[in-house]
């Protein structure tokens, strides 16, 4: 569906040209940018939008009440204010703003999950009708599989859902994809449920083969100490959120939930061990913590964990 045809049934009856959205995309409140550059010994520089965390909240009479009850409340809690249209709404206006600076500067687009806040058919269809159509990857986040938002409470994740959505929306493999750009090996993870499959291992094994340096994207970030002490003092010291966190820090999670689901497996720590020893990969992307923090990883992998998209927090790359 192209973005005229979404918009003119989805905002509320007001049918907008291409130039108009355009326009529009171009104009929210600015966005919070972060600018780095990294240098990979490239022939030719490749720039990266990076995003993650858009929580974008869209529901229409294709759901139930009940979804169109979280949406609202959900919408609330982000913005601060009632939900309107797809034209006015403010966690929508930087997400397109996103894509739009992405196409103006011919970047590598990059989402690391939680682009939607719950499966429904009106996010699917706004989300798939934004992205931009090429260059591009998503990594799934926790929220990308969850029918009305997880539970806080118990720190549990809900079932995988949305699974074939997620793989149309995506247009790639949502556990494991590869996109070569610009001489750089773009590649996404599915890191929920706090673990990387075995199969993860596999894949980025065979990538190495290709020889090209490799930018790792995943939602929920690994483990350093520094990451670990700010998300504690964010969440209040319920939860640090992380991939890999070790027993003793684990031990300081108040809920069993929480530190049941993020005792990594033997396949994390194998994918870990991977990730510190000899390797292509040379920077890693993620969000999750609504946090934006970076750390290097094994004194080696700078790790960049987005801030809220949904408040507008992006970051800009320009790799040479
Ligand atoms: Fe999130």
């Amino acid at each position: 569906m192209d973005r005229r045809r979404f918009l003119g049934i989805f905002a509320g009856g007001v049918s907008l040209g291409l130039s108009s959205i355009e326009a529009f995309a171009r104009s929210p409140e600015p966005l919070k940018w972060k600018r780095v550059e990294l240098n990979f010994g490239l022939s030719k520089p490749v720039r990266v939008v990076h995003v993650s965390d858009s929580h974008l909240c869209f529901c229409d009479s294709r759901d139930d009440k009940k979804k169109l009850e979280v949406a609202k409340k959900r919408h609330l809690a982000y913005c601060g204010m009632p939900q309107t249209t797809v034209e006015n709404d403010r966690m929508f206006g930087f997400f397109s703003a996103t894509v739009a600076h992405a196409k103006d500067i011919g970047a590598f687009y990059f989402h690391t999950g939680d682009l939607i806040d719950f499966g429904s058919k009106m996010n699917f269809d706004v989300a798939g009708g934004t992205l931009p159509q090429e260059n591009r990857l998503l990594a799934m986040g926790n929220h990308e599989f969850s029918e009305y938002v997880w539970d806080k409470r118990t720190g549990l994740y809900p079932d995988k859902k949305n699974i074939k959505e997620l793989g149309d929306l995506a247009r790639h493999d949502i556990a494991f994809a590869s996109k070569i750009y610009g001489g750089v090996n773009f590649i996404s993870i599915d890191n929920n449920y706090y673990n990387f499959s075995k199969i993860a291992l596999q894949r980025i094994r065979q990538e190495e083969k290709r020889g090209y340096p490799i930018v790792l994207g995943f939602h929920i970030p690994i483990y350093t100490p520094k990451i670990f002490e700010a998300v504690m003092r964010k969440n209040k010291q319920v939860r640090a959120a992380l991939v890999g966190v070790p027993d003793d820090k684990l031990a300081l999670f108040p809920q069993e939930g929480a530190r049941l689901i993020q005792k990594p497996t033997s396949d994390t720590l194998e994918f870990l061990e991977y990730l510190k020893g000899e390797n292509s990969v040379k920077a890693i992307l993620c969000g999750h913590e609504h946090l934006e923090i970076d750390d290097m990883l094994y004194g080696k992998i700078p790790q960049y964990c987005s801030g809220l998209g949904a408040i507008g927090y992006a970051s800009e790359f320009l790799i040479s």
